[in-house]
């Protein structure tokens, strides 16, 4: 019988590459730099199926892949996923929830510890021969033991995150979901706040909510301004979610601390952006789930959840939205 054909674009660690060569016909985007779109039509005209690390799958990339049956997508987000356009082509999406929960909750404190006590900033301080005398008060941070986390988003990873706030550093836990969550409640003595009142009680803003069109922009200058001016805002989610303008406003004029982000609404951002002018400001290149077994558990489960599709089975993590 004919394997199914596979594009990938980006090199896989070689166990996955190895299985996914038992099963179909592959063909990796080995190149350091992301695949040009027209190469990307080129080499989908004859796939089947489509393992991305967070191509944009709309109207015309479809329009060139007339035998794709599946896009899997190694990322718990599939908000590059145009769902309506795929409904219409006939393709289904997957993603990799679950796997990566723990790594990005320990992304989150790592922003949380970094901006709150200043790791990078004063790591620059050290390097720059800056450090004259003993410590001063022009070092010092806020502490995150003992502060209030207010979690938008009490998804997994939001739990994974209230699990370290309540039983690692003896937070107290507040948090704003669509629905509430009784069981997280209980668990980590979360208490459920209404957004605003989330904004204003907590020293620690962090956003996990999904990217949807309820969540673009949720972070507005409104928001933002209902927040604590000792407060610490962290976004680990996506960049759509926070007005950035709103953000770098906010920052200008003193109404938060600082930012720790991992996620902007252009990526990569440009060095020159505003946001990074500011040393009150931690940025990252979106490396939430980036850890080597992490990054593999995920390649692995997207993997299985394309030659699943390809078999027609029901893949284990298909995107609800396709879930009939
Ligand atoms: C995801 O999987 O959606 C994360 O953003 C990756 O870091």
């Amino acid at each position: 019988m004919l394997k199914p054909h596979v594009f990938v674009d980006r090199r896989l660690a070689p166990e996955v590459e190895q299985w996914l060569s038992q099963h179909c016909e592959l063909d990796v985007w080995n190149e350091e730099d992301t695949i040009p779109r027209d190469e990307l039509r080129r080499r989908l005209a004859q796939a089947n199926g489509f393992l991305t690390s967070g191509r944009r799958i709309d109207d015309a990339l479809l329009e060139a892949a007339p035998l794709l049956k599946v896009v899997s997508t190694i990322s718990v987000g599939y908000n590059h996923f145009d769902i309506e356009a795929m409904k219409r082509h006939g393709v289904i999406g997957t993603h990799t929830p679950y796997v990566l929960d723990e790594t990005v909750a320990d992304l989150t404190f790592a922003l949380m510890l970094g901006a709150a006590r200043r790791v990078a900033e004063l790591d620059r301080y050290v390097r720059d021969g800056n450090w004259k005398r003993g410590d001063g008060e022009h070092l010092f941070g806020v502490d995150v033991h003992h502060a209030t986390i207010g979690i938008i988003g009490m998804g997994r990873i939001g739990e994974a995150v209230a699990k370290r706030a309540r039983f690692g550093f003896d937070m107290n836990v507040r948090y704003y979901n669509r629905t509430r969550k009784p069981e997280a409640e209980q668990k980590y003595e979360a208490v459920y706040a209404e957004l605003n009142e989330l904004l204003a009680q907590s020293d620690f803003v962090v956003m996990l909510a999904p990217l949807t069109e309820a969540t673009i922009n949720l972070m507005g200058r409104e928001q933002f301004a209902r927040m604590k001016r000792s407060a610490i805002f962290i976004n680990v989610s996506r960049g759509a979610t926070v007005d950035e303008d709103a953000l770098q406003e906010a920052l200008e004029q003193g109404l938060i601390r600082g930012a720790g982000l991992d996620v902007y609404k252009q990526e990569p951002i440009d060095a020159d952006h505003p946001l990074l002018a500011y040393p009150n400001v931690l940025a990252l290149p979106h490396i939430g789930s980036a850890t080597t077994k992490t990054r593999i558990d995920m390649a692995h489960a997207a993997a299985r959840n394309l030659i699943a599709a390809l078999k027609g089975e029901i893949p284990p993590y298909l995107v609800p939205e396709f879930r009939s």
